[in-house]
């Protein structure tokens, strides 16, 4: 089993065609958070047939970075049939303007490129504006586009244009096909989410029927269906929620033929192996199996000073270990994983060329194969805020819920340069003080990630009397939707002082700290 794929109520989904938008994804969010199921798929999959069998009940097609209007090159495309199929589409820039050409319009290159906010005028009437903007308003909307649609297929009528394009959004009411040059889905659009409310619920009809028990129902059974009887599933815990949410599913469908092993590297955070065991205590029926491993790990990066060696030696050390417990176990034909939806998603790259590794991201990705282990990923379909929704359904508590995210690899690419234990000890320390802080003042929930790093350089100091010479550290706080962009959390100076001086006080071997002001791009969050 590689994937788990949730089955809506027929009729009841909207299929998003992605055509290579940096920003399709939160299509699919705007439409999730309607409590409305919509799945991505990439335009080339995308056949009347396949339109048939999935049956959805409107589709969607994204934005996309090719253009439409140089005719030498294959732009992507779907057959125009599935327009002509009595299923309400509605085509979102480079979306709008394929249904324009395949329903007869012309696209040309635009003398005025739009990007950013832009003043609109709408021209008419149509349920998809119902409740938001009537004829003769201007209001603005996010565009990014170098094309535009110049002539209107048949059947067709200008709902909005805006000074460098007479077809902003175009419909044909009849056929329910309708077209945006914007964005309607990126936050820069105030009242997008209205309008692809208004064509998810006015116009396709959907029925709510994505919520998180219909999930987990759906996801308990399908595990108990598809592991067989004396199969056993190992599933690794992080100490993350990804993690624990699967690992709480597999236990509520296979009870105590799942096996959860936690090995603590010695590069978790403070007291960490601790709230793990005890939060599994209190919510499983079966052990955990703890693996004490800090001393093979920190030898094996003993010296290591690349972030991808370091990030390589850590992931094929955990798997070394899990593959030694799973044969300890026995019987196991499975490996639960909490890979997520943007990382399915992310792998899609619809022009086929492969994407550039920014970082080698851990997972357990190598024991399946080593081990001859299928996979079970129950949380596939399901974006981060969706599994704390569910990991709040399946009443994990609140704290551990809204913790903030913890990288695979763990403090070794928050330390520069080589990892020792006793880098990794003072780090924790300075760490812990940096989040209980936040906590106290009421501003843990406030930022998206918070987090100490351990600089590998030294610096002269003076405490009372004394000359320090010690490590200098950074606190790194970032604001985020999804970890795919960042901005540095304008914390306050006095808080930022407070916090520096306690470190400082408290922690042997630091004796300078600095805040970190780097949004991502260009900076990534993690420093390694
Ligand atoms: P970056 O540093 O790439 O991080 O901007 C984005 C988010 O991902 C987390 N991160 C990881 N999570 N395994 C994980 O599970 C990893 O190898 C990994 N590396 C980075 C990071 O903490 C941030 O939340």
């Amino acid at each position: 089993m590689t994937s788990s794929s949730f089955v809506p109520p027929r009729g009841d989904a909207i299929l998003i065609v992605d055509f290579g938008s940096q920003v399709t994804q939160l299509i699919a969010r705007r439409i999730r958070e309607l409590s409305l199921y919509s799945e991505i798929l990439p335009y080339h999959g995308v056949t009347p047939e396949f339109v048939s069998r999935f049956s959805p009940c409107g589709i969607i097609l994204s934005g996309g970075p090719d253009s439409l209007s140089i005719s030498e090159r294959e732009a992507p495309s779907i057959d125009g049939a599935i327009l002509d199929m009595g299923i309400p589409v509605l085509g979102i820039c480079y979306g709008m303007q394929l249904m324009g050409i395949l329903c007869g319009g012309r696209v040309v290159r635009s003398g005025h490129r739009e990007f950013g906010s832009t003043t609109i005028r709408i021209e008419g009437s149509s349920p998809f504006f119902s409740g938001v903007w009537s004829k003769g308003e201007t209001p603005t909307v996010w565009m990014s586009h170098g094309d535009k649609v110049e002539s209107l297929p048949l059947g067709f009528e200008s709902i909005a244009s805006s000074a460098n394009a007479p077809y902003v959004a175009f419909a044909h009411e009849e056929k329910r096909l309708y077209g945006v040059q914007f964005h309607p889905e990126v936050h820069h659009t105030p009242q997008g989410g209205v309008l692809i409310e208004n064509f998810a619920r006015n116009v396709c009809k959907a029925r709510s029927s994505w919520t998180m028990p219909s999930f987990r129902d759906m996801a308990v059974g399908k595990i108990r269906e598809s592991i067989p009887r004396g199969k056993r599933v190992l599933c690794a815990l992080s100490g993350g929620i990804d993690s624990m949410v699967t690992a709480k599913l597999l236990h509520e469908a296979i009870g105590d033929r799942l096996v959860c092993v936690y090995v603590d590297n010695g590069l978790m955070r403070k007291d960490e192996t601790e709230e793990v065991e005890s939060l599994f205590r209190d919510h499983f029926s079966v052990p955990l199996d703890v693996c004490r491993e800090e001393e093979r790990f920190l030898s094996r990066l003993s010296g290591v000073e690349d972030p991808e060696q370091k990030r390589k030696i850590i992931g094929h050390t955990f798997i070394d270990v899990f593959e030694e417990r799973a044969l300890h176990h026995g019987s196991i034909g499975y490996l639960a994983q909490g890979t997520l939806y943007p990382d399915v998603i992310e792998s899609v790259d619809v022009r086929g060329s492969s994407s550039s590794t920014i970082k080698s991201h851990h997972n357990v990705g190598g024991l399946p194969e080593r081990m001859d282990l299928e996979l079970v990923e129950p949380l596939r379909e399901l974006f981060k805020d969706e599994v704390r929704l569910l990991a709040r359904e399946l009443s994990l508590p609140d704290r551990f819920v809204s913790r903030h995210p913890f990288p695979g690899p763990g403090l070794a690419v928050r330390i520069p340069g080589g990892v020792t234990k006793a880098r990794c000890d003072i780090l924790r320390e300075a760490d812990a003080i940096f989040i209980e802080s936040l906590r106290r003042a009421g501003l843990y929930d406030e930022v998206w990630q918070a987090f100490v790093v351990l600089l590998p350089v030294r610096s002269v100091g003076v405490m009372g009397d004394d000359r320090t010479y010690a490590y200098g550290c950074v606190l790194r706080a970032v604001t985020s939707v999804d970890g795919m962009t960042a901005a540095c959390a304008s914390l306050d100076m006095k808080f930022l002082q407070g916090v520096a001086n306690d470190i400082i006080n408290s922690v042997e071997g630091i004796n300078r700290v600095t805040f970190d002001l780097t949004s991502k791009p260009p900076g990534t969050i993690e420093w390694e």
